[in-house]
């Protein structure tokens, strides 16, 4: 499909109109759906403007695909949706000229359609430790609203959740480790870790934008009991006493407790929170589950969160190289703990990453 040189192509996922009324496209425009947009010579129009889903990863691919095959850059705009910050950092990252919130006006439209230099890109590492600095905060919440027994913050959450779904998709794991591992330390450290792995794990296999969230939502509050455990015992460097043991082993069914009456979540996501210690052949805590009684949700966070604290970097401990926990896994996974075919996927995983 060709345009000519002079018009301005739209691309949207939504139906015709429902954004802008035809009345104020410009005069020379074509609409197009989205999942056009392969088919499409862009480079025989002069501007783009994208009307899409931006917190969608397949969308995002899609448009950077696109985008980056263009010979000679062409001015892009983006409607985004207000309050989304996330929408804004992809925006950015395909290279917008401009961007407007929807519902777009006859006015903004032609704010956007006037602007002729791209935005300032917002550098990778900046924006990766932005990310994981709304996460942390969004921890922060979480860890004291269960000490006080309030209500979970999920508006907090899922928006650090969608920053970090699109950091990873952006920047890749290892970038997200580094910053996580330089910024923070100790329970929020781990917690970011995991996350960034289990995220990553996501993306890499092709799961769905609501799986992706679900499995980065486990991530961050898979230990959420820790809460609840004296900082003393979890920040220990040495050896625990059996005692000190029993403490922390208590944290997942006091995650579980307080985000069962106190979050509105899913069964497979609760399930994750208090059995993510447990193994398939019945040796893990707390329940002593076995194989048959442990969903797959718990058991990807399992293996993500043993990947994340190998990962870790303490004081007395520099983070293990991801070859050395890779075959840690393997030998778990031998030993009939953890799922062979999820070690796999995650090798393959943090290997593409
Ligand atoms: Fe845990
Ligand atoms: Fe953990």
């Amino acid at each position: 499909m060709t345009g000519s040189s002079d018009a301005v192509l739209i691309v949207t996922d939504s139906p015709l109109g429902e954004q802008i009324p035809a009345a104020h496209w410009p005069p020379i425009a074509r609409v197009e759906p989205l999942n056009a947009i392969d088919n499409i010579d862009l480079s025989a129009y002069s501007a783009i403007l994208v009307d899409a889903d931006l917190s969608s990863t397949k969308t995002i691919d899609r448009l950077k695909k696109s985008l980056h095959a263009l010979e000679r850059q062409i001015p892009r705009y983006f409607l985004v949706t207000e309050g989304r910050r996330v929408e804004m950092v992809q925006a950015n990252v395909l290279g917008a000229h401009a961007t407007e919130t929807r519902p777009l006006t006859p006015e903004g439209l032609k704010r956007l359609l006037s602007a002729s230099q791209p935005l300032a890109d917002l550098p990778d590492i900046p924006a990766t430790a932005a990310a994981a600095h709304t996460a942390s905060k969004a921890l922060g919440s979480a860890f004291d609203a269960l000490r006080s027994s309030t209500a979970l913050n999920s508006v907090i959450l899922s928006g650090a959740s969608d920053d970090i779904v699109v950091s990873l998709g952006a920047v890749g794991l290892d970038q997200w480790l580094d910053t996580v591992r330089t910024h923070h330390h100790g329970t929020y450290q781990h917690c970011l870790l995991v996350t960034g792995v289990l995220t990553n794990f996501a993306q890499k296999v092709g799961m769905s934008r609501a799986d992706i969230s679900k499995l980065t939502t486990a991530g961050l509050l898979h230990d959420i009991g820790k809460a609840a455990i004296p900082v003393a015992i979890l920040e220990k460097p040495g050896k625990l006493t059996p005692e000190e043991f029993d403490q922390i082993a208590r944290h997942p069914v006091e995650g579980y407790d307080y985000l069962k009456a106190h979050a509105n979540l899913g069964t497979d996501i609760l399930a994750a929170v208090r059995g993510h210690h447990e193994y398939l052949d019945g040796s893990g805590y707390p329940d002593g589950l076995m194989s048959s009684q442990i969903n797959d949700l718990t058991r990807i966070v399992t293996i993500c969160d043993i990947y994340g604290a190998l990962s870790e970097r303490r004081a007395y401990k520099p983070a293990m190289p991801s070859s050395e926990a890779l075959t840690i896994l393997e030998g778990m996974s031998a030993a009939g703990k953890i799922e062979a075919a999820l070690v796999r996927a995650l090798r393959e995983a943090v290997e593409a990453a």
